[in-house]
């Protein structure tokens, strides 16, 4: 089949379909090349490299339409390109389909397949065709780089002989994927970051980036994210009003905002109100993702940058991937040959466009003569989860019932294990010398209080402790050493066999340490 990438038409689009890299593993695939002229200029792709990669370069867009079997674009086709579209050939697009079903429909009579690229569902497997997400990412941190290049001051805080730099502080709204970008762009700039979003489980990933996660106290039955594809699931009045008014606390301290949040098929939630923009220091940057559907923050003006009476900047631009254009296009490229590879399965340039593969049936909206949009949900969830079976909750009693039985049951344990141990000491006593007997003692005492020590440690503080056995064993050793050269056979074997332990617990936690430093190191 020949894939073909044509120049982008939308206005200050400068993102190509298709760059060499992508289309060398294009070939690889079984498949031909051809791109239009120019159409990777305005990425930093030239026709020659594109030429060197064995692509065809024809000058005009109807020449690629009429070649390309398959045509790969970044933005939905415009009408001009719709007239193109013809019987059996296959577009790979962000189509909008939501809000495109006259075109749907017309590529659909035509006999065309439309796979849009919004459509891929967010599950494991189809990560690497997620465009949404690869072009979310560099939205996130170019909305902090952006937000830097506005802001009158350092990210980081500074001490210097001219004076001492209070580091920004920055707030994240929404913590998805253009959210966590902004996150890590943020915290290795230097700033104090703060992040919040309504799924409870991106707690831990915001903090595990070195930014702050804003906890609201409220009580709401959080919903499973899996549920909703990977998405959250709009919150409550009232859970709104509490958030609203963590953030006003937080307005007149926060530098820069950042906002990403976002329901899809929904207009964005206002979240940062008029009175919080007020109530913001002269000098601040609010940098609103969601600007294309509406905005986070009422006074975003969509593609514009305003400055308001009180000198905050809002950003409300829309094409942030496009001005990172060398960047979101090997990205996206690398989207579309991942979805091409699920496309030609025995990588013999042979499309089998398979309806029961998830992500490929999620993705067409358009295919055999009919609109197939919307999919059904995908059959495997976002989120692996196992439904769990809730315990049965206990009356009080109950509960009370259960601790007296479980302490009888331990108490009794205790008392024999005392008992036999009690009885093999007196044995050991009435057949060994007494200096036996001392050492011997000491030794069971260690012994117990250090299983007692030992088992109460949680496992996240193993690795500590394994550096306190490995002072143990050197001790080991060295009492070891001393006796190896005993008379007695018996104390040497058990000398050799000390230190052998020893050694293995020695190496064995060094290993085992460096393997663990090695998991933290830059590569
Ligand atoms: P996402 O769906 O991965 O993340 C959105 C996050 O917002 C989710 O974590 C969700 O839980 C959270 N959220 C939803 N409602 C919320 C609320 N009321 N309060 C706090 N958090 C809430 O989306 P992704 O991919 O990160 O994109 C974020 C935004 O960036 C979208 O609006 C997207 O359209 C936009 N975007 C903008 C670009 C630009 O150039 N301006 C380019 C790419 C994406």
């Amino acid at each position: 089949m020949k894939i073909g990438a044509p120049k982008e038409t939308f206005e200050g689009e400068n993102r190509v379909a298709m760059t060499p890299e992508s289309a060398l593993q294009l070939q690889k695939l079984g498949h031909e090349c051809v791109i239009e002229t120019k159409a990777g200029e305005r990425a930093g792709f030239s026709d020659k490299a594109y030429k060197d990669a064995g692509v065809e370069v024809v000058k005009t867009a109807a020449a690629l339409w009429k070649a390309a079997d398959v045509v790969a674009k970044v933005r939905e086709p415009d009408a001009n390109e719709m007239k193109r579209l013809r019987d059996g050939q296959t577009l790979i697009s962000f189509f909008n389909p939501g809000a495109n079903e006259k075109k749907m429909k017309s590529a659909a009579d035509k006999g065309a397949t439309v796979i849009a690229m919004e459509m891929v569902p967010r599950i494991s497997r189809a990560q690497k065709m997620d465009a949404l997400s690869s072009m979310a990412n560099i939205a996130g941190y170019r909305a902090v780089i952006e937000a830097g290049n506005n802001f009158g001051r350092f990210f980081t805080g500074q001490v210097t002989a001219a004076g001492k730099v209070p580091p920004a502080k920055v707030l994240v709204i929404g913590a998805g994927v253009a959210g966590l970008a902004a996150i890590g762009t943020s915290t290795s700039l230097g700033a104090i970051t703060y992040a919040f979003d309504v799924r409870p489980e991106v707690a831990e990933q915001i903090e595990s980036m070195g930014a702050e996660f804003v906890f609201l106290e409220f009580e709401e039955s959080a919903q499973d994210s899996a549920a909703t594809g990977g998405y959250a699931a709009p919150s409550s009045p009232e859970f709104r009003e509490k958030q609203l008014e963590k953030f006003r606390e937080m307005a007149p301290e926060m530098d820069i905002v950042i906002c990403t949040a976002l329901i899809p098929n929904r207009e964005a939630p206002e979240l940062w109100t008029e009175d919080m923009v007020k109530a913001m220091k002269p000098g601040s940057v609010i940098v609103d993702l969601a600007a294309e559907k509406g905005g986070n923050c009422k006074l975003t003006v969509k593609d514009e940058k305003i400055v308001t009476d009180n000198d905050v900047t809002i950003i409300g631009y829309t094409d942030f991937p496009s001005r990172m254009a060398t960047q979101s296009s090997t990205l996206y490229s690398n989207n579309i040959r991942h979805m091409m590879a699920d496309l030609t399965p025995e990588k013999d340039g042979k499309i089998v466009h398979d309806m029961e593969d998830d992500v490929i049936r999620g993705a067409t909206v358009t295919h055999a003569k009919e609109v197939t949009f919307p999919p059904p949900p995908p059959k495997v969830a976002a989120i692996a989860t196992v439904p769990k079976e809730k315990p049965k909750e206990l009356t009080p009693e109950e509960k009370k019932a259960q601790e007296v039985a479980a302490f009888k049951a331990q108490t009794k344990q205790q008392f024999t294990l005392l008992g036999i141990g009690g009885v093999l000491i007196l044995l050991a006593g009435l057949y060994t010398p007494a200096s036996f007997m001392q050492h011997f003692i000491v030794f069971v005492l260690a012994v117990f209080v250090g299983f007692q020590v030992i088992w109460g440690v949680a496992h996240s503080l193993h690795t500590p402790l394994m550096a306190v056995t490995n002072a143990i064993s050197s001790i080991i050793i060295l009492g070891a050493l001393i006796q190896i050269g005993s008379s007695s056979a018996i104390i040497t074997i058990l000398s050799m066999l000390a230190v052998a332990l020893a050694a293995v617990n020695i190496f064995g936690g060094f290993l085992v340490t460096r393997r663990m430093l090695a998991m933290f190191q830059k590569s």
